[in-house]
């Protein structure tokens, strides 16, 4: 009787107690600030640094914030150099573990089976791209294995009339806590794969282009954003003792520089790697890239910021044919508006984000020739950052979708395809 009611309990607690190692950010805060002249720009990052901050979002126009995750042991000495510079810090999130607790996410972390309307874990992702392979139109691959052994799985979806078209190739993912990315990558692959209204456009796109897409192209990162660490970024190779993980899109082999916009340091959100392309996950995505000859579009999907974003990255230096993928953007954009009303900035990476080397968006261009290579910065615009509530991943997943529609269909006008 004793027994059988300690397994009772054993049992019950195992059913509502969360996974006790998850990392807790009680107290942390994010606080935005808005800075007066580029030179509190500088200043404000060179704080961060000092402090060894988390930036969330680092502005590259004057009348956006500059996003950065606190603990409560820093914050009055942060708080006092930032009003010592002559700004204003608000705090924006107050309690992020609050924030973490309060969303839909915390809850789902023990979801498993799949569905479009959460956020899913990586089996069942995987899975789910399995299943689709039953749809004629839809073939499953791998682009490789992780550090710890998972695969990256991609489909391809083509209507399988004519050869040699051209292709256009989404991932999600890179960065592990970036979860609506990953969301949004799928709800495109349920609509491109099913198309569930029976929406002509995507019958019009199948007739020109393959496509390609890749949910989670970091799920060894994914997963421990999941189980371990919320705010977990990068991917989970141990680097040096105590510090894991290399930031993906600061490895890709293309004017690799760990001085602009990257880190040296094992322990910082933007390390570069060792060397160029050193982290697996980051030479599969190479491979894929510059193995498919016919790719003549990619997006990057990332969030947060709604940004819709080109080459380079490294430098301020425009491509030569800026003009046109300045173009598409705008298409994308102007769709994204007539969705849900939210506002995408249009324009070069460094000039509206921030330099940063060894970036995806930059290998695709830079080595592998892919013209119209972007980076998307989903939603929002800091409400609730990286920690995306569950009643965002429809929303967000139609935009982006009738951005990439508009996207694609004027890709067709315009290349004469
Ligand atoms: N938020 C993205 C990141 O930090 C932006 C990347 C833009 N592209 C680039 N090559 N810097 O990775
Ligand atoms: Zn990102």
């Amino acid at each position: 009787m004793w027994t059988k009611s300690v397994l009772i309990l054993v049992f019950i607690g195992s059913c509502f107690s969360y996974p006790s190692p998850t990392k807790r950010y009680d107290g942390h805060s994010v606080l935005q600030i808005l800075p007066k002249t580029i030179g509190d720009v500088h200043e404000l990052m060179s704080l961060a640094q000092k402090y060894h901050l988390d930036i969330w979002k680092s502005p590259r126009f004057l009348n956006e914030t500059f996003d950065v995750r606190v603990n409560p042991e820093q914050i009055a000495n942060f708080v006092h150099d930032v009003e010592s510079l002559g700004l204003k810090a608000k705090q924006w999130i107050i309690d992020l573990q609050k924030l973490i607790d309060n969303t839909e996410p915390t809850r789902s972390r023990r979801a498993t089976s799949f569905s479009t309307g959460a956020f899913n874990d990586h089996a069942s992702i995987n899975s789910y791209l399995d299943s689709l392979a039953s749809n004629s139109r839809v073939t499953v691959h791998s682009m490789g294995h992780t550090y710890e052994g998972r695969t990256i799985k991609y489909i391809k979806i083509s209507n399988n009339v004519g050869s040699s078209k051209k292709a256009i190739y989404v991932d999600g993912g890179i960065h592990a806590r970036e979860w609506l990315a990953v969301s949004t990558v799928l709800y495109m692959i349920d609509q491109m794969a099913h198309n569930p209204t029976h929406d002509r456009t995507i019958e019009t796109l199948l007739g020109t282009f393959d496509f390609y897409f890749a949910p989670v192209v970091n799920p060894d990162g994914y997963e421990y954003s999941r189980t371990q660490d919320r705010m977990w970024r990068k991917n989970r190779r141990p680097v040096i003792h105590g510090c894991n993980g290399v930031d993906l899109n600061r490895n890709f082999a293309y004017h690799w520089n760990p001085d602009n916009g990257g880190s040296h340091n094992p322990c910082e959100e933007v390390h570069s790697g060792t060397h160029a392309s050193s982290e697996i996950e980051t030479r599969n995505i190479q491979n894929f890239l510059c193995g498919h000859g016919n790719l003549l579009a990619y997006l990057n999907v990332h969030t947060y910021g709604q940004y819709w974003i080109y080459p380079w990255g490294y430098t301020p230096v425009l491509p030569a044919d800026y003009r046109d993928l300045d173009h598409l953007g705008r298409t994308a954009a102007t769709a994204i508006r007539h969705t849900h009303g939210k506002s995408f900035t249009v324009g070069e990476d460094t000039r509206v984000l921030y330099a940063a080397a060894g970036g995806a968006d930059d290998y695709a261009k830079g080595a592998c020739g892919v013209k119209y290579s972007y980076t998307v910065e989903l939603r929002d615009t800091g409400l609730h950052g990286f920690v995306a509530p569950t009643s965002y991943i429809i929303p967000a997943g139609e935009e982006t979708f009738a951005g990439f529609k508009a996207f694609a269909t004027e890709l067709i006008r315009y290349e004469h395809l």
